[in-house]
């Protein structure tokens, strides 16, 4: 891969041992894809902030790096807890002072305290065809096929190192050929509420590659199938015929077809419960999406045995003031930094509802706490937390 004289100096650790490591990182993965070189990037979205994912050894891994600054605007994924709700999220001292260390570590390095996988709505927002090295795989997949910005979907690690080098090796969705459409995905039914988190969970397990679709719906019904999409499988990006903004031209005669009926996304969906927690905001929600839910919940009395968590970036929360306090006035809990996945959660209630295709495909498995999870449409979750 070719570098400048100055990447050069990096990589020959002129600037230290902290920089050198995170070039290294980039030129070793420029040279497995087959980078010609690297490019600049205006963003960086790091994941691997939770204690309860990275660990003791993540935690070493960045203390490591003392003394590295970002170069570039950089955020952060949600953590294990909203320090406003330790006592629900059942947040003992070990946990709080690790994920405090993490957060340091992050900080110190200049990166934005912002713990969201939705960034794109305040606090990093790309714009069309800007290259931008984000790692959290449901804002990877929004900000190539809604945004249409430039991304592959990176790990907590090359995230890392192009937020403190300012670059990544130019490959995969940052080429346009890249970005063409790999599958047409024909959906035998006009999709609504929870079908397409579903369809998301169906067609991430059967594509690998970049699906076009040809279905309506708005902004949170294709964030929630393309975060899903991502979550069962490795999709990055999507097209939707009419919609998104690099859908024309993306078809060609070669794409495979890919069927997709009722019978396929049923048993997605989860047999029907008692839940005892309603989790909704995974990926955290929007300000609209806040404000869908406290209209509906407004006068409403909360049914007992059963708890709502709303899960947003704090920067979402500071903008909706008026709907956070008429959910909290509810009964609901209305979170920041954290979400039902990484947090607790999964752990302190065995039954979930949610909206959200990805948090059941993470909820269900063992490691999250092997919750019986259903998924339904948000306002089917809500009127089962009213009296
Ligand atoms: Fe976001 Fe957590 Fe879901 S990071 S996409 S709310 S699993």
């Amino acid at each position: 891969m070719y570098l400048t004289r100055e990447e050069e100096k990096v990589l020959d650790g002129e600037l230290g041992t902290g920089y050198e490591k995170m070039m290294r990182i980039l030129v070793k993965m420029g040279e497995i894809f087959g980078a010609e070189r690297l490019i600049p990037v205006k963003s960086a979205q790091i994941s691997g902030v939770s204690y309860r994912t990275i660990g003791d050894a993540g935690l070493h891994f960045l203390k490591s790096l003392h003394g590295v600054r970002v170069s570039v605007p950089a955020t952060l994924n949600p953590l294990a807890f909203d320090d406003d709700h330790l006592k629900e999220l059942r947040v003992d001292e070990e946990m709080y002072q690790k994920q405090m260390e993490i957060i340091t570590a992050y900080t110190d390095m200049g990166i934005k305290p912002t713990m969201t996988c939705t960034p794109y709505y305040y606090d990093n927002v790309p714009d069309f065809g800007e290259h931008i090295a984000w790692a959290e795989s449901s804002a990877v997949i929004y900000a190539n096929s809604i945004i249409g910005a430039r991304t592959n979907r990176e790990g907590s690690v090359s995230a890392l190192a192009s937020a403190v080098i300012g670059k990544t090796p130019e490959y995969g969705y940052h080429l346009k050929e890249n970005r063409k459409a790999t599958h047409i995905i024909d959906v035998n039914f006009e999709p609504e509420g929870e079908d397409y988190p579903l369809i998301g969970l169906f067609v991430g397990s059967a594509v690998d590659g970049v699906p076009y679709f040809r279905i309506r719906g708005d902004y949170t019904d294709f964030k929630l199938m393309g975060a899903a999409m991502a979550a069962s499988g490795s999709v990055a990006m999507y097209h939707v015929e009419s919609i998104t903004p690099e859908y024309k031209g993306a078809l060609n005669d070669n794409v495979e077809r890919i069927t997709v009926d009722r019978n396929d996304i049923e048993g997605f969906k989860g047999a029907p419960v008692d839940v005892e927690l309603v989790a909704i905001g995974c990926p955290h929600v929007s300000r609209d999406e806040l404000r869908k839910i406290a209209e509906f919940l407004d006068g409403k009395r909360k049914k007992r045995g059963v708890e709502l968590w709303i899960f947003a970036a704090k920067s979402v929360m500071d903008r909706s003031d008026e709907y956070v306090n008429v959910i909290r006035k509810f009964g609901g809990k209305v979170m920041k930094d954290t979400c039902v996945v990484v947090s607790n959660a999964g752990k302190i209630y065995s039954y979930i509802g949610t909206n959200s295709g990805k948090a059941a495909f993470y909820l269900r498995k063992e490691k999250f706490g092997g919750a019986k999870v259903v998924v339904r449409d948000m306002y089917t979750l809500l009127r089962s937390v009213i009296e």
